[in-house]
């Protein structure tokens, strides 16, 4: 039985959708049912059940917001990461959790890999290198996924808002000069189980190929559904955010590539067909 925390979030749902499909059993948790920041109750429910897994994908994900709520951020992505290894380590069972691209200062021009020396700009990002370090102190073979600007058909993300603001809107200015890769929550799951029965832990990357910023991303988007509105590239310093961002921030999956045998698929791919599934969906 895998024990799913975040269960709820975007990366939750996707999971979940994976486990019916694949008749895997799990136990779904959110904040009501298991609150990460508590250690008691971690250790009691992962001891009390008969978990044969831990997948972490509860997360502060509001950048901004933890500029201010800096503690509240580390709670959830600096000691629960710890709770949850250590409370696996004990069960003798495997234990995933997930990082950011955000750990990184973005000054580099290669894509980042595993090895490359982490400089958050922000809290969030301190905040997720600190739980990676966590992790692994925690639990030798814990297995650390780092993904960037993520997405899919569940929960709330980039592709949805901006499917919103198509709807209410005819003219849009996004970032130009904020460069990554956007990642499928369906490629994210997958890279989870392959590395999974690969045996493999320890730290890897994982992103869609390609590079995009906001600006194509959204212009992908926009192409997608046929909108007859006006797309505008604009410097993300007219626009200025309590957190500061990496400039450049893709991350190499070659490490993922080489353990597993498989490339994830181009960004854009992906982001055509979720388009498509939220269109159906949404009307
Ligand atoms: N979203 C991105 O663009 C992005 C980029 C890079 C990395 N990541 C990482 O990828 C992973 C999955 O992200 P996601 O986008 O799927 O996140 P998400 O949609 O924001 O979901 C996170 C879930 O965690 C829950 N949660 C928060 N605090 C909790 C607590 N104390 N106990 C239990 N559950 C709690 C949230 O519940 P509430 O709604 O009640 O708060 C939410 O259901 C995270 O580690 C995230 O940091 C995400």
């Amino acid at each position: 039985m895998i024990l799913l925390t975040g269960a709820n979030g975007q990366l939750g749902q996707e999971f979940q959708a994976d486990f019916r499909n694949r008749e895997l059993p799990w136990i779904a948790t959110d904040r009501q049912e298991l609150d990460i920041t508590d250690p008691d109750r971690v250790m009691g429910f992962v001891k009390a059940h008969p978990i044969t897994c831990v997948i972490n994908c509860a997360a502060y994900n509001n950048v901004d917001l933890a500029e201010t709520e800096r503690e509240a951020c580390r709670a959830v992505n600096t000691h629960a990461p710890g709770h949850l290894a250590r409370a696996a380590r004990e069960k003798g069972v495997p234990f995933v959790t997930y990082s950011t691209d955000f750990v990184f200062d973005g000054n580099s021009v290669n894509p980042y890999v595993e090895t490359d020396t982490p400089r958050p700009l922000s809290v969030y990002g301190m905040s997720k290198l600190e739980g990676e370090k966590m992790a692994m102190q925690n639990h030798p073979d814990a297995l650390v996924l780092r993904t960037s600007w993520l997405f899919g058909a569940h929960g709330v993300n980039f592709v949805g808002r901006f499917l919103e603001l198509c709807r209410s809107r005819d003219e849009i200015g996004m970032v130009a000069d904020q460069v990554s890769a956007p990642t499928c929550t369906r490629d994210l799951v997958r890279a989870t189980r392959l590395l999974l029965e690969a045996r493999a832990f320890g730290l890897f990357h994982v992103s869609n190929s390609g590079v995009a910023s906001k600006y194509e991303f959204a212009l992908e988007i926009a192409r997608s559904i046929g909108w007859a509105g006006r797309l505008s590239p604009i410097d993300s310093k007219e626009f200025p955010a309590p957190a500061a961002r990496p400039a450049f921030s893709k991350l190499d999956t070659g490490k993922l590539e080489r353990v597993t045998g498989w490339r994830p698929p181009a960004w854009q791919e992906r982001v055509r067909e979720v388009v498509r599934e939220l269109e159906k969906r949404d009307g």
